[in-house]
């Protein structure tokens, strides 16, 4: 980012914009206006099928540069482009998506141009679907919708209204307008990037198992997604990142360092060893607070007409962590709820003698365990009152969280 010569004291923002092959493709040349009027430096690339609809030609006298369908081309200035073009940028946008980018993004195909800018790209990304109303309603797409937000891809959805072809339903490309205002939310909070940097964050995630006999346990529900999450957020914030991750049924994001464990037992260990340096300890997982008396050694035979299991408490280890604390480390728990969610989680906050808390209704269908996207609220002990977020992915749920702890840590400062 470099000063911005329209807003003095602001900064330009450098944006990348995709154009891939619809009709709509026009009203990209009004969504690059719209930034460049909000002071936004922007560089396009089209797809072959984009350059159909609209010429390349528009877009670089708009743009002012080079505008990029083929990185092989020999009139292609930069060799790596793919790489040059995504990584220095503050957002990318590809307006008009259509299903076949879509569906390639979600894939990680990447046979052309903008789809290996998005592949390569570390920016945030914001994509403004456009697509006759039955392409858009089919579940392949929707399907490849959903992994994206999953992926923490922004999506500006479509319009209802009536198409090029004459049907009638959604799928129309939003209004430029909209899809300006989004992107400039979104560069609003690349401001955040760097905001962890010094922070060691300690992140628990998935269930534990509490082994009743080599075969069977007792678990909890927990993909170990949320978790996760928070870690990749943090990383990507510049924070140094450990898990220790129970069962879970996703991998964890690269570059995190984790520590997989199965028991309640393990994981209260794992988190001691991992705690000194510590800055700030994150429990996302979901943690059996009771285990068998005794594990069988052997497979237990069905024998009897019925089997009493005697079961003993875990350690709380969030608990014993808040408790235990010293030097400024910040202790954020979730509570996982199915009624009265915020006066539980504030129980809790209380309780425990937390920093924050993240409540979530798990009776929810749309969101929690199993899911790409969760409707969190967040309790902060130096806040006045609950943070009700809506449905969201987990990946910008977990950057909301982190947005509280960067509050957090600076009311502590003061
Ligand atoms: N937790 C923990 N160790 C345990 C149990 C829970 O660290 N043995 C953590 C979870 O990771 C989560 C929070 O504590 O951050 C949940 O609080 P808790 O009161 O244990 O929730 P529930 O088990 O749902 O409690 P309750 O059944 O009383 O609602």
């Amino acid at each position: 980012m470099t000063d911005n010569p329209l807003r003095p004291g602001a900064q330009t923002k450098k944006v990348a914009l995709g154009i891939s092959g619809g009709i709509a493709a026009y009203k990209a040349a009004e969504v690059l206006r719209g930034l460049q009027r909000a002071g936004c430096s922007v560089r396009v690339a089209m797809t072959r099928r984009a350059c159909e609809f609209i010429q390349p030609l528009t877009f670089r006298a708009l743009s002012g540069s080079h505008v990029i369908v083929d990185d092989y081309a020999p009139d292609n200035p930069d060799p790596i482009a793919h790489i040059t073009f995504s990584q220095t940028v503050d957002l990318l946008i590809v307006a008009p998506a259509t299903a076949n980018i879509i569906a390639k993004f979600a894939n990680g195909v990447a046979d052309d141009f903008l789809t290996s800018t998005y592949l390569a790209c570390t920016a945030p990304v914001l994509i403004a679907p456009a697509m006759n109303p039955t392409m858009w309603g089919h579940p392949a797409t929707q399907r490849n919708l959903a992994r994206l937000r999953g992926d923490g891809v922004h999506i500006v959805e479509p319009d209802t209204g009536e198409m090029a072809c004459g049907t009638i339903g959604p799928g129309r490309l939003n209004d430029p307008e909209r899809i300006v205002e989004a992107a400039l939310k979104l560069l609003d909070q690349v401001g955040r990037v760097r905001d962890l940097a010094g922070e060691r964050l300690l992140i628990t995630t998935g269930a534990t198992r509490e082994e009743l006999d080599p075969v069977r346990f007792i678990s909890n529900r927990s993909s170990g997604r949320m978790g996760f999450a928070v870690a990749q957020a943090a990383l990507s914030r510049g924070a140094e990142v450990s898990v220790v991750a129970g069962a879970t049924s996703v991998d964890p994001p690269k570059g995190v360092h984790v520590v997989n464990v199965l028991s309640a037992d393990e994981m209260y260990k794992a988190v001691m060893k991992e705690l000194p340096g510590a800055t700030v300890f994150v429990s996302a997982a979901a943690v059996a607070d009771y285990r068998p008396v005794q594990r069988a050694a052997t497979k237990i035979k069905k024998n009897e007409s019925l089997l009493v299991l005697t079961l003993e408490r875990t350690r709380d280890i969030l608990g014993e962590v808040a408790s235990a604390r010293t030097n400024g480390l910040l202790v954020i728990g979730f509570a996982a709820e199915t009624n009265d969610v915020v006066i539980n989680a504030q129980e809790k906050l209380r309780v425990k003698n937390l920093d924050a808390i993240v409540a979530n209704d798990v009776s929810r269908r749309d969101a929690g365990f199993d899911s790409t996207e969760n409707a969190i609220t967040i309790v902060r002990r130096d806040a006045q009152g609950p943070l009700e977020l809506p449905l969201m992915s987990k990946v910008e749920a977990a950057h909301r969280i982190l947005d509280e702890i960067v509050k957090l840590r600076a009311n502590d400062k003061r």
